[in-house]
């Protein structure tokens, strides 16, 4: 068994995040940030490039004209949303580097993914402001399960055993058998990338029902979207079982239950066209 701070001092085995998201979140970060320098940091990474604009041109956004160049993109997607959109795709790259079985990593990413698309269609259902904020909390919600899976394999598996044969949760699972779960190293490995607290908090407590109860607009999006993407089958993050809903997170949301087969039709119009952009190499 090893702590919490162990797992995360083992730095050797922990990604950094790219040279080129450390520029954008800077230049975002800049009261006199333009879009040119966004764009010319940007254009340094071909394979960012690429996968922006497929974005931009993806039904994600819907937008009715072709956009075909960068500076295009940023401009009608907007500079923090790229930022978010750029800590996505260089997030999953930072993890294909690292020797997970990459069966797992692939059902993980198309969870997250899913998730990711489900939150940011509730806030974009229920008129949120910054709805890619949503898709990137969806999209690390359970991040934390991959430092555990790459530092810890045999505990990993041991817990994955454990919760298809017990089905109970797998942060309980977690907590038993190393004393901590998935959302604390979450937490942990974004607060090390100096990563924005609403987001830290998301992680943190998307398995806290009292959090969940206590009103976050947040927490009860990933918790819904969880939920949904478990009954879509879209994926997954290694529980089998998901979590119990709780009632109080779909009434926070105000969604109507009329709204909620459309939603899963968009998610499901959505996802094989993002899962693509974000999971090619
Ligand atoms: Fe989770
Ligand atoms: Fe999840």
């Amino acid at each position: 068994m090893k702590d919490l701070e162990g797992l995360l001092k083992n730095s050797a085995k922990l990604p950094s995040l790219s040279m080129v998201y450390h520029h954008i979140q800077r230049v975002v970060n800049d009261p006199d940030a333009n879009m040119e320098s966004i764009v010319e940091i940007i254009g340094e990474d071909p394979s960012l490039t690429v996968r922006l604009l497929r974005l931009a041109n993806s039904s994600f956004y819907g937008f009715p004209q072709q956009v075909s160049s960068l500076s295009e993109s940023v401009r009608l997607i907007g500079l923090k949303q790229v930022r978010d959109l750029c800590f996505g795709t260089v997030l999953i790259q930072v993890f294909r580097k690292n020797k997970i079985d990459p069966i797992f990593l692939d059902h993980f990413w198309r969870h997250n993914i899913a998730c990711g698309i489900t939150s940011r269609l509730i806030a974009q259902f229920t008129n949120q402001q910054n709805i890619e904020q949503f898709f990137i909390m969806g999209l690390v919600h359970d991040i934390g399960k991959l430092p555990i899976a790459m530092n810890l394999p045999d505990q990993f598996e041991s817990i994955l055993k454990e919760i298809s044969t017990s089905g109970a949760p797998m942060n309980e699972v977690e907590h038993r058998q190393l004393g901590y779960d998935h959302t604390e190293v979450g937490a942990l490995i974004l607060s090390e990338w100096k990563m924005p607290q609403p987001l830290i908090d998301v992680v943190r407590g998307h398995h806290d029902f009292k959090k969940i109860k206590s009103g976050s607009f947040e927490l009860s999006a990933i918790h819904v979207a969880n939920l949904l993407v478990h009954a879509m089958e879209i994926g997954s993050s290694g529980e089998d079982i998901p979590p119990p809903f709780e009632e109080k997170a779909w009434s926070i949301l105000g969604l109507e239950l009329e709204t909620l087969s459309k939603l899963c039709e968009e998610v499901d119009r959505q996802f094989l066209e993002i899962e693509r952009i974000f999971l090619e190499p």
